[in-house]
């Protein structure tokens, strides 16, 4: 346990991930934010319990890591005022949930900064969700390897996850609309300097200028070691349950058991910029 000054920060596992306790995400003064942010980058997603945010409180969290984005496909509170809010609900007549690892919205050119996620209605057991820290992955590579992949970009785009009858979109029709981005496979973090991988199975489709069996080799060698349990941490959710990721250096996904029970999570995505 790590006592700063306002707020505790618990370690959840050895590579990434921590729980915080001793703040009110509803009325958060400056000094208590300057250390949750700061815990954000040293530990790359941070969870919270008993957050009973609103629509505004959860959108005023999310205004003080950077500015909302409006997803273009998902489901969302437009409806009531909230297009900032994206809704991931599940139940026995649409058992799908996002199970496969990515990192959100990497077929933009600036992909997120954040994401913060709150748990509104979750099973008792199940739909955990587990992340992976890609700067662990990258620090765990070879010289030579690191190398390598420092001359490397890769083409993302919508068409492996949203142009199909993939989770969480139905086949939308704007998603082939959607212009691919290219991003370096190795990037820097802007705020922290340090390097992880920046490619994932949902939007990654090949790596720039190799050959398809080459390109295929290495991701799938890539997207293999990315998920090494020790770069991972898993996290149970309860009521009211909050995380906030990084977006720029981790992958996450759902563990897509206890399907059939409701599960609704309420999101808010934090604009990021272009991965160098
Ligand atoms: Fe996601």
């Amino acid at each position: 346990m790590t006592t700063i000054r306002r707020i505790q920060v618990r370690p959840l596992a050895g590579a990434l991930g921590a729980q915080v306790s001793g703040a009110d995400l509803r009325e958060l003064d400056d000094a208590t934010f300057v250390e949750i942010h700061a815990a954000w980058l040293a530990h790359e997603v941070l969870f919270f319990r008993d957050q009973d945010l609103s629509p505004e409180q959860h959108k005023a969290f999310g205004r003080r890591f950077g500015t909302l984005q409006v997803h273009p496909f998902l489901h969302s509170r437009a409806d009531d005022g909230h297009p900032e809010i994206v809704v991931l609900e599940s139940d026995e007549k649409m058992p799908v949930v996002a199970a496969g690892w990515h990192t959100d919205v990497t077929f933009s050119a600036t992909p997120p900064m954040a994401s913060i996620l709150r748990g509104v209605d979750v099973p008792d057991y199940g739909g955990d969700t587990m992340w992976t820290s890609c700067s662990a992955a990258y620090d765990g590579l070879s010289t030579k390897m690191k190398g390598l992949l420092a001359e490397l970009s890769a083409i993302h785009d919508t068409s492996k996850t949203f142009s199909r009858n993939a989770y969480p979109s139905k086949n939308h029709p704007d998603a082939d609309k959607v212009p691919s981005a290219e991003h370096p496979v190795v990037r820097t973090h802007p705020e922290t300097g340090r390097k992880s991988l920046f490619v994932n199975p949902a939007f990654t489709l090949r790596i720039r200028g190799l050959r398809p069996a080459e390109s295929n080799a290495l991701l799938g060698f890539l997207y293999e070691h990315i998920v090494t349990p020790e770069f991972t941490c898993r996290f149970h959710w309860e009521k009211n349950s909050l995380a906030i990721w990084d977006n720029r250096c981790t992958q996450h996904r759902v563990v897509a058991d206890n399907l059939n029970a409701h599960r609704r999570m309420e999101r808010v995505t934090v604009d990021g910029d272009r991965p160098v």
